[in-house]
Order: structure tokens, then sequence, then C-alpha cells
């Protein structure tokens, strides 16, 4: 039996989880700074740095309480740490690091430095049912779109990437030409709730296209220039117009992936998973399908540590001293 401490700060969310074998959440908590940062319209990365700071090791008193395991009796309360180094932002980054390595070195026990992305694949596995290899993730996040083709444990290879914005991106960036608050995501799936999403006809980037990338600059133009066109649109079907565009691309190139690699299990995370069209879109494709349950959607800390329990388990932990970094390809840390 494992037990790891999780902690995620690579963006606006301090996570904290604890988790046993990988699968088994005894803990997670999440504080998110969502609110102190709608009013700048994204995240501010310094104050994201400042609130991560304060947070922290109250978050982690909590995470460990919730799991049984504080006040400590001396010894340490796990068996591994482990925290995202890399992508994400710098200072943020750097305060969970240094706090999980910390605490690894004064517990004298194991510290694992997890990719964000990585972490993102393995939300899937925090479901009732994990993905056997091969398996295709379809990555939608605020700064990721990718299709990675897994085919053993921690084997990448990138499939498809986005030339130009992140699918999460664009939707914060088109609430914002429609006055929606930030997170976009959210607001837009709601606000398309009672929109027609077939009032306006959005490009899908690249359709067509003998290629699996992604573009998600055009759908973003597109809808600007429609609304300087037409100031007065109902703003219900322009978030539902433009949700089934973006869906709609995602799910393009999803389908071709499936077909040309001829992997039919597919698992769906980051933050965009979390969007209830896409959800109902992916059930149609040709492939077993592994969603994240909601709750490990957006950023957290369980993500990490199941993560963590793979490196450690397949016997491929990255350096502890690995240096935070603010990109870093996945492919990279390949085994
Ligand atoms: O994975 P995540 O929490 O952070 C990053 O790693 O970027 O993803 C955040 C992104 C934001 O762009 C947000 O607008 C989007 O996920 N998002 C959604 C939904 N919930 C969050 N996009 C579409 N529909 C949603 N329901
Ligand atoms: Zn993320």
């Amino acid at each position: 039996m494992s037990v790891i401490v999780g902690i995620e700060t690579s963006c606006d969310e301090t996570g904290i989880a604890v988790v046993q074998d990988g699968v088994r959440v005894l803990a997670n908590v999440v504080s998110s700074q969502i609110d102190t940062h709608r009013v700048f319209g994204g995240v501010v990365p310094e104050i994201a740095s400042r609130m991560h700071t304060e947070i922290i090791s109250h978050l982690m008193e909590q995470a460990l309480t919730e799991a049984g395991l504080y006040p400590l009796n001396g010894g340490a309360p796990v068996d591994a740490v482990a925290a995202t180094f890399g992508p994400g932002l710098m200072g943020s980054l750097l305060v969970g690091l240094s706090f999980g390595r910390a605490l690894a070195c004064a517990w004298n026990i194991p510290f694992l430095p997890i990719h964000h992305i990585e972490g993102h694949l393995f939300s899937a596995f925090l479901g009732e049912k994990a993905p056997s290899f091969p398996y295709l993730a379809l990555v939608v996040s605020g700064g990721h779109t990718q299709i990675i083709q897994c085919d053993a444990p921690h084997r990448y290879q990138i499939l498809a990437t986005t030339r130009d914005d992140a699918v999460g991106e664009c939707f914060d960036k088109v609430a914002r030409l429609l006055g929606l608050p930030y997170p976009g995501g959210p607001s837009i799936q709601k606000a398309a709730e009672t929109g027609d999403d077939r009032a306006f006809d959005f490009p899908r980037g690249l359709a067509g296209k003998d290629t699996l990338d992604f573009s998600y600059s055009g759908l973003k133009t597109a809808v600007l220039y429609m609304l300087r066109d037409k100031p007065g649109a109902s703003v219900p079907d322009v978030a539902a117009s433009f949700q089934r565009a973006a869906v709609d691309a995602l799910m393009q190139k999803t389908a071709l992936a499936i077909k040309q690699s001829g992997v039919h299990r597919l698992v769906i995370a980051g933050g965009v998973a979390a969007n209830k069209r896409l959800r109902e879109s992916a059930a149609q494709l040709d492939a077993a399908l592994f969603l994240p349950p909601f709750v490990y959607c957006l950023d957290n800390g369980a993500m990490i540590a199941a993560a963590a329990h793979s490196r450690l388990r397949h016997g491929c932990s990255l350096p502890p001293d690995a240096p935070a970094a603010a990109s870093l390809p996945l492919v990279a840390l390949s085994s």
C-alpha cells in the first residue's frame, strides 16, 4: 500500500490531495483564486503566486486532517510527496514545488516532480474504470489542445497539437468578447443552454485538411467579426453556436485519430473535459470512453498523486531536483 500527497499549483488553483495506491482519494482540497482574478478578466501571475504562498500550509493541514493523518504522530504521515513542476506559471509552480520538496525532506521520504499534463491524463484513472494500453488521450485545457497516444506506462507520442490558441483559451477569449465572466468555459456552457446552436455557422479549424492538428484562432476571430457586424446578436445564440463549432472541431480530429491509429480507447482530460456538450458528443465516437469524474477535470492534487504513484510503481520517477519549467514538452519525459 502506498499513500501519496499530490500538490498542484501551476496556475490559479491550489490543489492538495492524499491518494492511496493511485486510485483511492482519501482527501482532495482545492482553493480556487477565480474570484480574485475575475475582475482582471484573466489570471494575474504575481497575485496567483502570492495567494498560493498564503494558503498552501493551511490546505496541507486540511488535506491531511481529512485523510485522518493529522495531527502528525512524529513520523511521516505518507510514503511520498509529489508536485507539479511544469508547465505553468513560474512563480506559482515554485510555491508548490518548494513546499513539497521541503516536506519530503523533513519527512525523509521520496519527492516526485510531475508534469501537469501527465497529471491530467491520470485523472482518468480516478474514475470507475481505467483504460488499458494503448489508449488515445484528448487533452483539452486552458493551455493545451493535444491528442496523445499512450502506448505503455509513461510512453507518449503526440499525434496532434494546436497550431495557435488552446481550446480553453478560445472559450475564455470568446466569453470576454461576449461580456461573460472568467473563466469562459463554464460561462459559455451556461449561456449556451438557452441559445440556438445553429444560429451562426462558425468555422471548424483545419476541418477537412489532411492533418490531425487543431487551430482555434480563426474561430475566435470569426466570433469577433460577427459581433462587430451584428452588435445586437443574442448572447445565448452566439455562445451555443460557438460551443458547437469548438466541440465539433475536437470531435472531427479525434475521430480521424481513432481511425488512423486503430486505437479505440479514448481518455478526455483537462478543464474543458468538464464541458457537457463535449462529453455527450464524445459518446458518439467509435471508442470506449474514459472520462474523469467532473471534480477531477479541473486542476487538482489528486491527479498529480495518481501520476506519481504510477511513476514510482514503474520505477521511472523523474529526478527529485528537476527545476520548475514554464514550458515543458511531455515527450521529453516519455519512457
Ligand atoms: O485544466 P485547467 O483547469 O487549467 C489548465 O491547465 O489550463 O483548465 C482550465 C480551462 C479554462 O480555459 C476554462 O475556461 C476551461 O478549462 N473550462 C471549460 C469548462 N470548465 C472549465 N471549458 C468548457 N466548458 C466547461 N464546462
Ligand atoms: Zn490543467
